[in-house]
């Protein structure tokens, strides 16, 4: 029997996505979807402006939009809201007994939220037990973190567990998709570059360190890095690009730190979850990769990509990292850690 779901936000860009991947899941099975005024009583399939190619997946095309609070059968709820609603929809939820993996930002730092990267930090999720005895809850929130933290810690961990990770300097060419539906105005940013993201920098700056840090206790002890960032919107539709440099404790030159990029596998990976890839870094070796249009569906939007992995004169090393936003960013990330809270047995 496949474990009922729910997607709160479904009509969404990450919503969308989330509602595709689960279409055939072995896992899973979509049973409400939720919107807001504007689409709750009316068939999925009618309301959603579809973004992806193709047309929504019939199961879900069939289900009525509800309201997004409790009161349907899911055991797992995944939330693609806007931060405006997230933070009391998802807190309601956990109260009322449901599991969610969330997108959104609000609980990312709560000291007793695991905000969890698979293939990173798997054993946060032990702050559940927390979670559900301080806020007197038999549900769990549990979070992914933002779209640029994902593919920057990914490419990090590695890296951090053979060298040590001391600084880094990053910065970014994010796609407008990133901006939800519909975005960035055309106007604003065909033949243009803007050097400015609302919240961005704060959260590439903070939530790697929880997601790299050790859980000592009840807590999260944060890893001992310093980040900068500077993050800015591009043209592209899809796939955030980042230029990393990064300091390190030990040496190590670019074909070893290549290598350990290359070699890293994950919990995920270990337990064959259904949406891990083989290998959730790709190193590539050309001169001229990662490209968005090229590598941003690499392992089916979930492998982030490396290149360009060479000296660097200020620090040690510098590379670029790419990773689709809303999928290994947003809605696959999501997925993953719901497919990790089962196999950890953490869904009743
Ligand atoms: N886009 C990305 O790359 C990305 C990456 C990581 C994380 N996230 C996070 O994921 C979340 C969703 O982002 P998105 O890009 O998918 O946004 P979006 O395209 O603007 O979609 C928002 C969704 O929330 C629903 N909604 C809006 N107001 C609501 C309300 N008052 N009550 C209930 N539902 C409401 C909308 O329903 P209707 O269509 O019915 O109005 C829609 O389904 C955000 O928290 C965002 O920060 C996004």
């Amino acid at each position: 029997m496949r474990v009922p779901v729910a997607v709160l936000g479904a009509t969404g860009l990450v919503g969308q996505r989330l509602v595709r991947r689960l279409a055939n899941h072995p896992w899973f099975e979509l049973v409400a979807v939720t919107g807001s005024e504007r689409s709750v009583g009316r068939l999925y399939g009618d309301v959603v402006r579809w973004r992806l190619p193709g047309d929504p997946p019939p199961e879900a095309a069939r289900l009525i939009v509800q309201p997004s609070e409790p009161g349907f059968e899911a055991r797992l709820v995944f939330s693609a809201l806007p931060s405006r609603v997230a933070g009391e929809v998802e807190a309601a939820f956990a109260a009322a007994g449901y599991v969610i993996s969330s997108n959104a930002r609000n609980h990312r730092m709560d000291e007793d939220v695991p905000l969890v990267l698979p293939e990173v930090n798997p054993d946060h999720l032990q702050l559940i037990e927390v979670q559900r005895r301080r806020r007197e809850w038999s549900g769990a929130i549990v979070t992914n973190a933002n779209c640029v933290a994902i593919p920057l810690s990914l490419a990090l961990k590695p890296l951090d567990d053979a060298f040590g990770v001391e600084k880094v300097f990053v910065v970014t060419m994010q796609a407008i998709s990133g901006a939800g539906y519909p975005g960035v105005a055309a106007l604003d940013i065909v033949d243009n570059v803007i050097p400015f993201i609302s919240g961005e920098e704060p959260k590439v700056e903070s939530e790697p360190l929880k997601l790299l840090g050790r859980l000592e206790g009840e807590r999260v002890r944060p890893a001992p890095i310093r980040i900068s960032a500077q993050t800015n919107r591009v043209a592209s539709r899809d796939g955030h690009m980042l230029c990393v440099s990064v300091a390190l404790r030990r040496r190590a030159t670019p074909e070893q730190a290549a290598e350990v990029l290359r070699a890293f596998r994950g919990r995920p990976q270990e337990l064959k979850l259904p949406s891990a890839g083989e290998r959730p870094i790709v190193v590539r070796p050309e001169e001229d990769r990662p490209q968005p249009v090229r590598d941003r569906d690499a392992g089916g939007g979930m492998a982030i990509t490396v290149g360009r992995v060479r000296a660097c004169p200020l620090f040690d090393l510098k590379f670029v990292v790419l990773g689709h936003n809303t999928e290994r960013g947003a809605a696959g990330a999501a997925l993953l850690n719901g497919e990790l809270l089962v196999a950890e047995g953490y869904v009743p």
